[in-house]
């Protein structure tokens, strides 16, 4: 075999896990279509989310809110979370984890997983925020 092809072999799947183990790290137990609302229902004000230890700095988890809605938690610093309907605003898909971004299974919408922006369509908007604070370690919606 050939050094160099074998070389890039083994460099494309060591990339290829290293990418499935962070979508691991940093995906929905589930994933697929969700409600149509586009709306970040369910906001209840001191609902702890996610704990912030689970979430690593620059990445985002999946969560649930109290009536049971898809959310999204970001962790963009150390000290700081951030909180998105993970219900996309193209057609009302639910949007999944990948890094430091969130890809929406239905036609392709990618947002920013720490901001909530859109940064490919065809999603016309933003992911509606949901206010939240770090409470003793816990994300907690506001
Ligand atoms: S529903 Fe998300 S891209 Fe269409």
């Amino acid at each position: 075999m050939n050094p160099t092809v074998a070389r890039r072999t083994v460099l494309a799947a060591g990339v290829a896990g290293a990418g499935a183990v962070a979508l691991a790290a940093c995906s929905s137990k589930k994933s697929g279509s969700g409600s149509a609302t586009g709306q970040a229902a369910g906001q209840t004000s001191g609902q702890t989310v996610a704990k912030l230890a689970d979430i690593t700095v620059g990445r985002c988890v999946s969560a649930k809110l109290a009536d049971g809605s898809p959310a999204i938690v970001a962790r963009p610093s150390d000290s700081t979370a951030a909180c998105f309907s993970a219900i996309c605003t193209h057609m009302g898909c639910t949007v999944n984890p990948a890094g430091a971004e969130l890809h929406c299974p239905c036609h392709g919408s990618i947002y920013d997983a720490l901001t909530g922006a859109v940064k490919q369509g065809p999603a016309p908007k933003p992911l509606p925020k949901i206010a939240v604070h770090v409470a003793n370690g816990d994300v907690v919606t506001t």
